[in-house]
């Protein structure tokens, strides 16, 4: 590894996030690979990590000012003499900057007067990462050539855990080596990118059955873990498109349909499903819904209402039915009690190849949980348990088993 990037010229940009003590790890990889590392920091990341470390680990006093007397543009020489430019950890404050081209710093003012290549390793709390200004920002910057070295899972500040740590130190500095070598990054083993030029359409959330103008007949489902599905398909390569009753962020790059009623939603799944390869229902679809949704708002002086019910349309077994050959065909089932056995008695009657039965009679399983625990049913038999765990990681265990069935 040394010889590649031996006295490559690194803007390392350090930003003010927790993470920002992980910097000095990269920091230390990158002088032993021997590459050449200017540190930049903003005057957030030093207040949580000294500069005198960066500077003794890189041999090169850190700078972070746009006003510095030795050098009056500063920003446009680091621009044009590095080879890369490599910020980790990036905020959501500085991917917002730097997609707007606002330059509110010297980092900021280094990234946007260059051509080197450049990778950002977002770090923050899962809820800002999966904001969708944050989202669109990445979109954004990705777009622009910018490469992107995902969070991963795991602790973060404040005792939380979930996605939105910094990448480990060695995988941003394969990235930073991959990049220099012109091989580009890849996501490394763990984090595949087997899901590479498929096309995964998913459903999520709860569909929404009028009674009149403003009620409505509805359940429980958040779209998390549908979202999750979306995410996970997107982050291992897939095209993804995601049929979504809620307005969550969807994840970069994916197309998103918005509907509310079990009819929508159904018109939407089986025009996108002629062309997917997957097809994963994780959407709690109503099962029943008004005949005939009252035109004015319902009255409380008319009395109680008679409102007539029908069954909506199965949106499952009507995609069982017309898939393409090859198609890999997934359903969720939300069960209480003998959860395997009503969801394996679902699997063969909608005709899916896998069947995932969430019991969401247990605590943190199911609907509206950051978690779930699931059993995924293959139609050959297999069973495979995923015990309580975030809703990404039951999306990727999920995936696991789809991979298995392509091609
Ligand atoms: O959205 P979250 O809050 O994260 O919660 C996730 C979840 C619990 C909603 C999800 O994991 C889940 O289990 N989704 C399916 C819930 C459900 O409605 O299951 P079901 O047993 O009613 O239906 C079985 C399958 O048929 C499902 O794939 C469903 O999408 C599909 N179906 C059901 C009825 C219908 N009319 N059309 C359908 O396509």
């Amino acid at each position: 590894m040394s010889s590649s990037i031996e006295g490559r010229r690194i803007v390392l940009g350090v930003t003010g996030g927790i993470a920002a003590y992980k910097a000095i790890e990269v920091c230390r990889r990158l002088v032993d690979a021997g590459a050449h590392v200017i540190p930049v920091m903003t005057d957030d990341a030093t207040r949580f990590v000294g500069e005198v470390t960066f500077s003794a680990l890189a041999s090169e006093p850190v700078q972070k000012s746009l006003w510095s007397e030795a050098d009056p543009i500063p920003h446009t020489h680091l621009g044009k003499t590095a080879d890369l430019i490599l910020v980790a950890p990036a905020t959501a404050r500085f991917l917002g900057c730097y997609a707007a081209g606002i330059s509110d710093g010297l980092l900021t003012a280094t990234v946007l007067a260059t051509r080197a290549p450049v990778i950002v390793c977002p770090a923050m709390h899962t809820e800002m990462w999966e904001h969708a200004a944050v989202q669109e920002n990445l979109a954004t910057l990705a777009r622009r050539g910018v490469i992107v070295v995902p969070p991963a899972e795991g602790r973060l500040a404040g005792g939380d855990a979930g996605l939105g740590r910094l990448a480990d130190p060695a995988e941003i500095v394969a990235a930073a080596v991959a990049v220099l070598e012109g091989r580009g990054y890849q996501v490394p083993s763990g984090r595949l990118r087997d899901f590479d030029g498929r096309r995964v359409l998913v459903s999520a959330g709860g569909t929404r059955e009028p009674i009149d103008p403003v009620r409505f007949i509805s359940n429980r489902s958040s779209g998390k873990q549908g979202h999750a599905l979306a995410r996970a398909a997107a982050d291992r390569g897939a095209d993804v498109i995601l049929v979504t009753t809620t307005n969550r962020p969807a994840p970069p790059g994916a197309k998103v349909v918005r509907v509310d009623t079990a009819a929508s939603m159904e018109e939407a799944m089986l025009e996108h499903a002629a062309n997917a390869d997957v097809v994963i229902m994780a959407a709690a679809v109503a099962d029943f819904r008004p005949k005939v949704p009252a035109e004015a708002k319902l009255s409380k002086a008319d009395g109680l209402p008679d409102i007539l019910l029908e069954p909506t349309p199965d949106i499952l077994r009507e995609l069982g039915r017309r898939r393409p050959v090859g198609q890999v065909l997934v359903g969720f089932a939300a069960e209480t009690g003998d959860a395997v056995e009503r969801a394996a008695a679902k699997l063969t009657a909608k005709g899916v190849d896998l069947m995932v039965a969430n019991d969401v009679s247990a605590a943190g399983v199911g609907f509206d949980h950051d978690t779930n625990a699931v059993t995924i049913l293959g139609a050959d038999g297999g069973r495979r348990q995923v015990e309580l765990s975030s809703k990404r990681q039951v999306a990727d265990a999920v995936l696991d088993s789809v991979a298995g069935l392509l091609d």
